[in-house]
């Protein structure tokens, strides 16, 4: 790979001209020696590259935190709607960049943006079961007997039956969490539907053990390192 397009892929703060420019004051080294060109060509598995003194580690995959705003969709294919990937930052935007996961048009929260099939299939995948917990605000005020409900596996519309989930109530009457461990179509608004009840506000605050950053404003994306709290 050449070594300006690997330096701006690890390190999307630096832009293939900044590269060149730190090249330039003989700030960037490969394998221990100070480069003079940004156009050479390295191995990006072995080659070891300092810029300003500090080594980048190489990461093949990109894995981003979203604070999914209303009104855009978890889709890559361009429609009506802005899609997840429309709003993140140009330097983010990278082919087979896709949403690992849905989220309806109105939810709001943490959507994981990855190029890496292989652990969005292990996320995603029936059988694997990674809890996703769901905040969310009722047209009418909880009631004890969604607790069994929820924690019995509920039938929703159509016969389909969901595994068992928790919810949590919260001091409000109207709010509460739920966890998820599988994704059917709209399914906490069919929960509470099957209930008598309506989702009004639903957001995702967590997938596997990882939390959506409470300081990320809504429409903005993050960097995730702690990979393994995903699944
Ligand atoms: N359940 C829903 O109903 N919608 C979502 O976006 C996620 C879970």
């Amino acid at each position: 790979m050449r070594l300006d397009k690997f330096i701006s892929s690890q390190r999307t703060d630096l832009s293939r001209n900044d590269v060149k420019a730190l090249v330039k004051k003989g700030l960037v080294t490969v394998d221990g020696q100070t480069v003079k060109k940004s156009n050479v060509h390295i191995d990006e598995n072995t080659a070891r590259v300092t810029v300003n003194g500090e080594e980048i580690a190489y990461r093949q995959f990109l894995y981003l935190m979203l604070n999914k705003p209303q009104g855009v969709v978890c889709s890559t294919k361009e429609g009506a709607c802005p899609t997840v990937i429309d709003i993140i930052p140009e330097e983010y935007r990278r082919p087979g960049l896709f949403p690992a996961g849905r989220l309806d048009k109105d939810t709001e929260g943490f959507v994981l943006l990855t190029d890496d099939g292989q652990l969005a299939h292990r996320m995603l995948s029936p059988v694997s079961h990674v809890p996703k917990r769901y905040f969310v605000r009722l047209e009418k005020p909880c009631e004890p007997r969604y607790k069994d409900a929820f924690e019995n596996g509920m039938t929703i519309d159509g016969g389909e039956k969901c595994l068992p989930a928790e919810i949590v109530f919260l001091d409000n009457d109207n709010e509460c969490e739920v966890v998820l461990h599988e994704g059917k179509f709209h399914q906490i608004k069919r929960m509470f539907e099957a209930l008598d009840n309506r989702v009004i506000y639903l957001k995702r605050t967590m997938i596997g053990s990882l939390p959506l950053d409470d300081t990320l404003p809504l429409g903005e994306v993050k960097e995730i390192e702690d990979i393994a709290a995903l699944c």
